[in-house]
């Protein structure tokens, strides 16, 4: 495993990180959960990464059971706070009130007293920004968490972030995690130009577009048993990828995979992170044996010639518009 800096802060990750949204808490039971994170651990994934949406909150008691026992100087523990934990209309956004509420739930959940990255999941349009920034800088300094970033903010707003912390000596942002893979690029015109003048680095999910790049779903046939297309909660966030273009496509995709040693699901986590300015790729598991596999992606060069073939498979299905990052106008 090759690690990283996250942007120019001094933390390091894993340059192929473990999530477990849709998964754990959910699809699959708990003792493949617990297996999925022995497995990451065994292959030098030290970044995990997790929100306090995620299975309404089983997610983070799962990786909190899951990582308990394990030295906690060796590893970074990634959450989120924005969507909804609750009924209440304070149980929601990123309001102060919401923000220190969540932070010490995702502790407790965690079984830890830090969070390493507490990560903004969108952007908040109904409070002001000031009053955010202000909520995670108290965090920082009560030590319950060690760095802040924020998730699918569009660059003005982390501009904004930005300035606000300038102006008044708060702790700035050091990351982004955006939706970032071979098919979807929005990050590329605006987002990583102004990150990488800042020192902000992007920690990508669904860089493997949630299963759609390992080629296992084939055209005019039915989703393999198991897989996240057939699963109550998962298939309503694939299935805009579920397309006959699409999957057609990708198993173009497997003779390039092959020309440089890899499967598909490595090649496209390995693009990922061809970026300079990505400092992890997240990727999910249901199985120990999917993480292994992805793993091996860590440390491989693609050269030129193999990127533009990619491009020219892919073709008009790259979508690329930065307008496409975008928060809810309302919390609700
Ligand atoms: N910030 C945000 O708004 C946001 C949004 C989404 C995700 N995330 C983060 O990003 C992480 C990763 O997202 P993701 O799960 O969509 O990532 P992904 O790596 O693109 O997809 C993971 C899924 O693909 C399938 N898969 C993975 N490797 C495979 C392999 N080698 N062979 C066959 N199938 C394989 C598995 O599903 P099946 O086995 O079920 O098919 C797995 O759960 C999340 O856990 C979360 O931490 C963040």
């Amino acid at each position: 495993m090759d690690y990283r800096h996250l942007g120019r802060s001094g933390l390091i990750v894993s340059e192929i990180a473990y999530g477990n949204w849709i998964t754990h808490g959910s699809q699959v039971e708990e003792d493949a959960a617990l297996a999925c994170v022995a497995a990451a651990l065994d292959e030098g994934i030290t970044t995990f990464d997790t929100a306090d949406v995620y299975a309404g909150t089983r997610a983070e008691t799962v990786l909190g059971k899951a990582l308990h026992g394990v030295k906690r100087e060796s590893v970074e523990i990634f959450t989120k706070v924005y969507w909804p934990t609750g009924r209440g209309p304070n149980e929601r956004g990123l309001s102060r009130k919401h923000i220190i509420e969540s932070a010490n739930a995702s502790l407790r959940r965690l079984q830890t007293d830090h969070i390493d990255l507490y990560q903004a999941h969108r952007y908040d349009h109904e409070t002001p920004l000031e009053e955010t920034m202000r909520a995670f800088d108290d965090l920082v300094r009560q030590g319950k968490v060690l760095y802040i970033g924020v998730s699918e903010w569009r660059a003005e707003e982390i501009a904004a972030a930005l300035k606000i912390a300038a102006d008044l000596g708060l702790d700035r942002i050091v990351s982004n995690q955006p939706q970032y893979n071979m098919i979807w690029r929005v990050i590329e015109a605006e987002i990583v130009p102004l990150c990488e003048q800042e020192g902000i680095g992007q920690i990508v999910w669904s860089p493997i577009a949630q299963g759609v790049l390992t080629g296992k779903y084939l055209p005019g046939a039915a989703p393999p048993a198991g897989s996240r297309a057939t699963d109550e909660h998962g298939s309503g966030f694939i299935s805009r990828l579920m397309n006959e273009d699409i999957l057609a496509r990708v198993q173009l995709l497997k003779p390039v995979a092959a020309y440089v040693g890899l499967t598909l699901a490595q090649l496209a986590v390995a693009w990922t992170l061809q970026n300079p300015n990505v400092a992890a790729a997240i990727v999910g598991a249901t199985k120990p044996e999917q993480v292994r596999e992805n793993v091996k992606a860590s440390g491989v060069r693609l050269d030129a010639a193999v990127l533009k073939q990619i491009d020219e498979i892919l073709g008009n299905l790259v979508v690329t518009d930065p307008q496409l990052t975008a928060s809810p106008r309302t919390r609700n």
